[in-house]
């Protein structure tokens, strides 16, 4: 949406129990279904059992869905690393909702400076969650 203001929320949860490859297929199969009806896009990464999770797009939307995943029983501890309009507009404009899984260090992204061989999602603040979700986009294939 250019030239219209993007509101963005992003976070950090615990996933509820051991998700399987398929929890997660289903999971985001359902949420890219209802993200592309009201042009919500985002970036979803689960590592460790955490998710990372930015949504971007009108603030009424961004935040009736948020609504819904604060109450999702999959996940808990779900902490908001960032609620407001978004300075620098969408950054995953391509991706009704990206989704990057690491499994071991190998799944990292390329191009980041690496502190820890693994890497703990409920360590980021805002710029560095951003930053690092920017970073697993581009290791994405094109949508
Ligand atoms: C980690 C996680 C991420 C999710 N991401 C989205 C999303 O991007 N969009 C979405 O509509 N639902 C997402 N969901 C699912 C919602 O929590 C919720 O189940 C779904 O929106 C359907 O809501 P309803 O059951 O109230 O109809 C996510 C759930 C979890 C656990």
């Amino acid at each position: 949406m250019p030239g219209k203001i993007v509101f963005q929320v992003l976070y950090t949860s615990e996933a509820g129990y051991a998700f399987t490859r398929d929890d997660l297929a289903l999971l985001l199969a359902g949420a890219r279904r209802r993200n592309a009806a009201v042009d919500l896009t985002g970036m979803l990464v689960f590592a460790q059992n955490l998710f990372l999770q930015v949504l971007e797009g009108r603030a009424e939307d961004v935040l009736a869905t948020f609504a819904r995943i604060e109450v999702d029983s999959r996940h808990k501890n779900i902490t908001t690393l960032f609620r407001g309009n978004a300075p620098a507009g969408r950054l995953f404009a391509e991706w009704a909702m990206g989704f990057h899984l690491i499994a071991d260090a190998d799944d990292l992204p390329a191009g980041l400076v690496r502190v820890h061989e693994r890497i703990n999602l409920a360590q980021f603040d805002h710029l560095s969650a951003l930053e690092f979700l920017s970073a697993c986009q581009r290791s994405l294939a094109p949508s």
